[in-house]
């Protein structure tokens, strides 16, 4: 008996102490896998955070004079990257997600004559569009310098099918070498594959550092406001109806008194210099089309005419010759109350005597 009870004892013991070991080690398991987890987030955390710091410093030595320090772009030289509008945001998608939610049911209301619920939706839709005008009023500056607030999305727009980390991959390491045609300078290629100065891994640190100006949901209209200069859109020089296009530039060095010479052989038409200038391809409207950043376009050819012309320097000019000057030599005059150095320098090398022409029909018909 004694010995029976001891036996059993003993396994009663035995029972436990497996029991509770077999637990202890179950719990240090989990332990040290839910700290080995942590570990590898805050160890993948800290790789990220440290490809981000190596992404600034190429950033500020590398795009940082044509991109901006802080990322919002260069009036009239390159594009935001930090910039709601790179990123996807869009300011009206929730009023827009309203209403093609009540005009779908406005449509049903009315298909089954019920007037009430039509009228009651309309008013609702007049609410929205107001919200939606308010909105896009307080998104003027980001307008002027061309944001189209129906157009939101950049790479939605440019009909880009795969992510934000490889359209801002392979634009660095390929370049736009056309860009060209509708910046002074084209963005250019960085991939050493390309020619180029920069490693894979430094192309892969400078993507992580832009990406890190995300703001998922947290973008505010400061934000788009504080953007610079948005992306323009080229549109094929084939369907500019120009008549002149495969002329030869005007040239950067031509003297007005040249230029002169070479547009009375031309004669401007002004609905394609309306085009021209409020077009993507020299992007004038993106500047003038605000009084804050340059002369506004209305009433341009009445200030020529009375206002420029009575500057000494202009004696003798005729009022095509002060625009035609304008426009490729900048540098000639400055309009009081402006800037110098920000109206590009080189038209001259973009535009044929025909564009030249056409713009400056388009502007002599602004003599309000
Ligand atoms: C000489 C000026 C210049 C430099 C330097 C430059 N870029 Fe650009 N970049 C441009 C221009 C101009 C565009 C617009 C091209 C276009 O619209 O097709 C552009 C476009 C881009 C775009 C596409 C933006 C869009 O909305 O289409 C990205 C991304 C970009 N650049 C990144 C960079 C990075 C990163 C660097 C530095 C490694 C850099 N750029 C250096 C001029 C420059
Ligand atoms: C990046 C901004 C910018 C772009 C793009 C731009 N301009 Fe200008 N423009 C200015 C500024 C700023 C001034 C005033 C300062 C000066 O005289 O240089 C100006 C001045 C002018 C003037 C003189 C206006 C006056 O009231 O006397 C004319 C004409 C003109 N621009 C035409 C054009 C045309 C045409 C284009 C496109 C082919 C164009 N600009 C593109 C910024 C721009």
């Amino acid at each position: 008996m004694k010995l029976n009870r001891l036996i059993f004892e003993r396994i009663d013991h035995r029972i436990l102490v497996g029991t509770v070991s077999f637990l202890a080690i179950m719990v240090l398991v989990g332990w040290i896998w839910i700290n080995e987890n942590a570990r590898m987030a805050a160890f993948e955390a800290q790789y990220l955070a440290r490809s981000i710091e190596r992404g600034a410093e190429l950033y500020g030595s590398s795009c940082s004079s044509c991109h901006g320090v802080d990322g919002r772009g260069a009036l009239g030289v390159a594009p935001a990257l930090d910039n709601p509008s790179l990123f996807g945001h869009d300011f009206l998608a929730e009023i827009n997600a309203q209403v093609n939610t009540l005009s779908t049911e406005r449509t049903a209301a009315e298909a089954q004559g019920n007037t009430t619920r039509v009228a009651e939706i309309d008013t609702q839709l007049a609410d929205l569009q107001s919200q939606s005008d308010a909105l896009v009023a307080q998104m003027q500056s980001a307008v002027n310098v061309g944001y189209d607030p129906a157009a939101p999305n950049r790479l939605v727009d440019l009909g880009w099918g795969s992510t934000l980390h490889n359209f801002v991959y392979s634009t660095m390491a390929s370049g736009r070498p056309v860009s060209e045609s509708y910046w002074p300078q084209p963005m250019p290629a960085w991939a050493q594959a390309n020619g180029g100065s920069l490693r894979p891994d430094q192309l892969e640190d400078i993507t992580n550092f832009i990406l890190n100006w995300d703001r998922g949901d947290d973008w505010t209209i400061e934000d788009l406001n504080a953007v610079r200069q948005f992306a323009i859109y080229p549109i094929n020089p084939a369907t500019v109806p120009t008549g002149g296009q495969q002329d030869p530039p005007v040239g950067l060095d031509t003297s007005i008194d040249e230029i002169m010479i070479g547009l009375a052989e031309v004669t401007g038409d002004p609905q394609v210099g309306d085009q021209l200038y409020n077009g993507v391809v020299f992007g004038c409207a993106g500047c003038h089309i605000s009084a804050a950043v340059a002369p506004p376009i209305e009433g341009t050819w009445t200030r020529v005419i009375n206002e420029r012309l009575l500057e000494p320097q202009f004696a003798g000019y005729t009022g095509e010759q002060y625009l035609a000057e304008s426009i490729t030599h900048p540098g000639a005059f400055t309009v009081p109350g402006y800037l110098a150095g920000v109206m590009p320098t080189n038209f001259g090398e973009r535009t044929t005597f025909q564009q030249l022409a056409d713009m400056i029909a388009y502007l002599k018909t602004q003599d309000q």
